[in-house]
């Protein structure tokens, strides 16, 4: 069964989202497999974000991701991969489609990095790779 890293990011969690996320995992039919609510390290994002390096929202995100608790759940379900990124809609919270997390709870607050409320995994390799750094065996 394929799985997917999720975060509900410190944006999402500081304004109380964490339920209303889970809410729609949940009702799509994923089941959640692990879930807990983490503070992140440098080296956790530098890892996590190794493909983001050297961009120019790499700093402000690293900042923003260690501006308070991150939600991080691995969610299980038939190409839930896919499937949570659709829940998640445009990474873009403006251009995110009504309906979707970031469409319906998301908006540009106008700041060097999206706080676009939720992270999901972009394929079954990276979903992985991830797991692998936010949940080790
Ligand atoms: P995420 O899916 O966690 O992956 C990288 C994050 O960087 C992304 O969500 C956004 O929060 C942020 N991000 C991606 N692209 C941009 C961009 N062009 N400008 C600002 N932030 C971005």
């Amino acid at each position: 069964m394929e799985r997917s890293l999720v975060l509900v990011k410190p944006d999402g969690v500081r304004r109380g989202l964490t339920g209303e996320v889970i809410r729609r995992i949940e009702a799509k039919g994923y089941t959640l497999v692990r879930l807990e609510l983490r503070e992140a390290t440098p080296e956790l994002l530098a890892e996590h974000y190794a493909e983001h390096q050297g961009k120019p929202f790499y700093e402000p995100l690293v900042e923003f991701m260690l501006s308070g608790p991150v939600a991080a759940m691995v969610v299980e379900g038939e190409r839930c991969v896919e499937g949570f990124r659709s829940l998640a809609g445009a990474t873009d919270p403006t251009k995110a489609a009504p309906g979707t997390i970031r469409g319906d709870l998301g908006r540009d607050w106008g700041l060097a990095v999206q706080q676009n409320i939720v992270h999901g995994s972009d394929s079954p390799e990276s979903a992985e790779r991830e797991i692998g750094i936010w949940f080790p065996a």
